[in-house]
């Protein structure tokens, strides 16, 4: 087969036959297909989408490019939660002991921040002592000693994905429906979950910014998943704001263990508790009311003893950045607006995300927000702190800021509902 006449079927506009797919994915994993030409095909597919056989077969060739986990030894069902990436969102960490302490098990493989949405990764690193890889048999302990564990993926799992994915966050090709909806499937299928719920998110925020776009890519998923056995069900969610009220590492671990020990920002609440019923009822786990594990603290058990398995003291004091800056409100009114891309930005720009994949993350740095959209507040009092290890950050983190937010005497939020739809 040629790499070249699969590049000019999908630029063309035509369907790849299966074997040009398997042939493809191996070929190019084995470093037989050059990256210059896996960059024409992967703009073509951009260009000119697949058909819903081709991403199955892809995904197919992706996850067997590399190792399949498989978790029968132990005695729950399993089943897990991946988002699309959002800005303040760090509910996994307080949503996998959750569903862990209603009784199943959260096999749950998770990476790091590119740019201004955060990774899960980076947050929990800021725990001291906590890490973030484990082999397949200490992934197997710690779930066995705790019900849940969340860490990285071995360079056993989709590598098709991993080297993939490189290229195309390099190439402007990442924004492609059938390639971000396999890499992501690819991956999870891999993970040997029996039960997927998606976090679509929709809004400035997030990966995709209409509910059309989101949509699609939800219903792709969602098929894929039925494809492979795997119950699958998405919920799009809002991201025109920020999730709960801290945005960045050390600051949404502490602003997760509120969650856990029954407070924390109603968002953070709804939106995790929402997403652990999806997460039982796919595991057909039923008659177990998640909000109950948050009151009688024994999700917080099951976190304690997650972390503690990896190396993490739950007890130690979390990182703090050096300098705060706040930002008053300009006037009395409601809060109209508060833009989730802005305060991303302004986060990443503090020093919490990376711009390259190499880059250290600063775990104390990130922003607080003191008021959330439809709340009232008074001029001169605090609306954001900016929190960073590097004083000179503060001013391009101030730009990202400027416009990102509005107050209207008087006024109203027009906000959308947090859980905008489910498929
Ligand atoms: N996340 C992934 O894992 N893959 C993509 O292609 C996009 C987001």
């Amino acid at each position: 087969m040629d790499a070249i006449d699969v590049i000019r079927v999908k630029r063309d506009g035509g369907e790849l036959a299966p074997d040009q797919i398997d042939w493809t994915v191996d070929a190019y994993t084995r470093g037989a297909i050059a990256e210059e030409q896996m960059s024409a095909l992967a703009m073509a597919i951009l260009l000119n989408g697949m058909t819903r056989a081709e991403v199955a077969r892809w995904t197919e060739a992706m996850i067997a490019s590399g190792e399949r986990m498989d978790w029968s030894a132990l005695d729950r069902p399993t089943t897990d939660k991946h988002s699309t990436g959002g800005v303040g969102d760090k509910i996994t960490l307080p949503l996998a002991p959750l569903v862990a302490a209603c009784g199943a098990a959260v096999p749950q493989l998770s990476g790091r921040g590119l740019g201004h949405t955060g990774g899960t990764l980076d947050k929990l690193e800021s725990i001291p002592g906590w890490r973030a890889s484990l082999t397949n048999a200490e992934m197997l302990d710690v779930l066995r000693a705790s019900g849940a564990v969340i860490c990285a993926a071995g360079t056993g799992l989709a590598p098709a994905d991993r080297k993939l994915y490189a290229l195309r966050d390099v190439t402007g090709t990442v924004e492609s429906i059938p390639l971000i909806a396999s890499s992501i499937m690819s991956k999870k299928i891999a993970e040997g979950t029996g039960a997927l719920v998606l976090d679509v998110k929709v809004g400035s925020g997030a990966f995709m910014k209409t509910p059309e776009s989101a949509r699609e890519l939800a219903e792709t998923m969602v098929a894929i998943g039925a494809d492979h056995g795997v119950r699958t069900v998405a919920l799009l969610t809002a991201m025109d704001r920020p999730l709960g009220r801290a945005v960045g590492n050390a600051l949404e671990v502490a602003e997760s263990v509120e969650v856990l020990a029954g407070g924390g920002p109603s968002d953070v609440v709804e939106l995790t508790v929402a997403l652990a019923r999806e997460m039982l009822d796919a595991a057909g786990i039923t008659g177990k009311d998640p909000a109950d594990a948050l009151r009688d603290g024994s999700a917080m058990d099951v976190w304690r003893r997650m972390i503690a398995a990896q190396g993490g003291d739950p007890d130690a004091p979390l990182p703090a950045a050096a300098v705060t800056h706040t930002i008053t409100a300009p006037a009395s009114g409601v809060l109209t607006r508060l833009d989730a891309y802005g305060v991303g930005v302004a986060a990443w720009r503090l020093g919490a995300g990376r711009a390259r994949k190499e880059d250290p993350v600063s775990f104390g740095a990130g922003v607080t927000c003191h008021a959330k959209p439809g709340e009232t507040v008074t001029a001169g009092r605090p609306l954001l702190t900016l929190h960073t290890d590097d004083e000179t950050r503060v001013a391009r983190a101030l730009e990202a800021l400027d416009g990102a937010y509005e107050i209207v005497p008087g006024g109203a939020a027009d906000l959308h509902p947090l859980v905008l739809g489910k498929i």
